[in-house]
């Protein structure tokens, strides 16, 4: 294996699979367009339901990309562990109604142990249990031994993510070896621990998952695979975890200098750096798609993600605006991939620093109150969160997650509940200014 930059392997994966008859296409935005039932695009296929479907017509019908791409169920986590973040970037190779099992996993095993020169034995597939045809692939056109073939039940491999296309999927996990083990006998891929790390997921979506608990048979047998590109480059850099990746690190040593502080030393304070390193990167990527920080949808979870690394931010002791210098690090690191972040740059510095400011100047009031408020111990009730968010501009898993530094929790019903009143309540006034009834 020999050490590819994140911004090489990007381009290594692409230009392979257009050798293999692919149309590169450009990441699609965060934003999805006419998907009701996402928020953000968290996934390579998510942006090209309609081509699965047959209601669009693809460009083609083989389509490579490198999509950016949102999870925040975890966003709480990001920090407290090297493992989460909410901004990632996913490889695929799609394939609508043209080669299916046959071609997409020998491709698979050819990018990662030729292209890459990944050794063989490093690399543990896993097929759905009743996929027979998946396992013999494995196993006799690629000449995987049979106990490195991983059977693995719907939890593990039947891919979906809300309505769509869907189907069983084939895992590659790559062994990190012993010393991320759990050290019991029966150790393989889908065991809880460290050891083997997923990176790749071929899914071959042949059902359509109507929302309403039941699955049509697509009309024609697709291929979606999906690849985390910062994983794949921990295996190819040989690094424990995303952070250390070259160019996260990069954003990350950034956040050090800023704030003058050694990642590494001080686990409180590795948090905090983490923070801010993953929520810079996806701030960037969000605003450059157009996204505004507001109290709604995307623009909420961009205010969240501002925030919380503003708060990071004064934690480990800056006491300045500092974002918009942060953020030149993130363009700087990605403008290979993403070319247009450098022509954005000064829209992105504007709306994040307008956050920054608008938040710094109600922060430091909020946390004194809130500090006051943890002197009671106990759980905070939905009463004073509300206050926080209402009048300090704390969103509540801010509130949250300062309260739980400290083994503290929040009301959160009761809070919901008055933010449903204010929604309700917001409403009404919008009707009776329009005139409606
Ligand atoms: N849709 C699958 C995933 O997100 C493969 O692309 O893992």
């Amino acid at each position: 294996m020999k050490w590819t930059s994140l911004n090489d392997l990007r381009e290594q994966y692409l230009s392979f699979f257009e050798k293999k008859g692919h149309l590169r296409l450009n990441s699609f935005s965060l934003v999805p367009d006419n998907d009701k039932s996402l928020l953000l695009i968290n996934s390579g296929m998510a942006p090209m339901k309609k081509y699965f479907t047959g209601e669009v017509i693809p460009p083609r019908n083989r389509v490579t990309t490198c999509q950016k791409c949102i999870r925040t169920p975890d966003l709480e986590r990001v920090g407290y562990t090297a493992r989460h973040g909410t901004y990632f970037e996913m490889l695929g190779n799609f394939s609508f109604g043209d080669y299916f099992k046959n071609e997409a996993i020998p491709w698979a095993w050819e990018f990662l142990t030729e292209e890459l020169e990944i050794p063989k034995e490093l690399l543990w597939p896993s097929v759905y249990e009743e996929d027979d045809e998946a396992y013999a692939i494995w196993r006799d056109v690629i000449g995987v031994p049979e106990e490195r073939i991983v059977k693995l039940g719907k939890e593990d491999n039947f891919w979906e993510h809300g309505t769509g296309p869907c189907g069983p999927c084939s895992e590659i996990y790559f062994d990190r070896g012993e010393k991320y083990g759990c050290g019991s006998k029966d150790c393989k891929p889908g065991c809880d621990c460290d050891r083997y790390m997923e990176i790749w997921n071929n899914v071959f979506s042949q059902f359509n998952n109507m929302g309403d608990g039941t699955y049509t048979e697509l009309e024609h047998k697709n291929i979606d695979t999906g690849m985390g590109l910062e994983r794949l480059a921990c295996v190819i850099q040989g690094v424990d975890n995303m952070f250390e990746v070259d160019t996260v690190r990069k954003i990350l040593d950034k956040v050090c200098e800023i704030s003058g502080k050694k990642y590494g030393t001080d686990k409180n304070v590795d948090i905090s750096i983490r923070a801010i390193t993953d929520h810079a990167r996806a701030s960037t990527f969000m605003i450059s798609d157009g996204i505004i920080p507001s109290n709604e949808g995307r623009g909420y979870v961009l205010r969240r993600l501002i925030r919380r690394a503003s708060r990071h931010g004064k934690l480990i002791g800056i006491s300045r605006p500092f974002l918009q210098e942060l953020i030149l690090t993130v363009i700087e690191e990605n403008k290979a991939g993403y070319p247009e972040l450098y022509d954005k740059k000064e829209l992105i510095k504007k709306v994040i620093s307008n956050e920054e400011a608008s938040f710094s100047k109600t922060i430091d009031q909020g946390l004194n109150i809130l500090s006051e408020l943890m002197k009671n111990g106990g759980t905070l009730s939905g009463e004073d969160a509300f206050k926080l968010y209402d009048t300090y501009g704390f969103p509540i898993d801010l509130t949250k997650d300062i309260l739980s530094e400290k083994g503290m929790d929040v009301d959160e019903d009761g809070f919901n509940e008055l933010m449903k009143i204010q929604r309700e309540k917001a409403r009404s006034s919008r009707k009776a200014s329009d005139g409606e009834s």
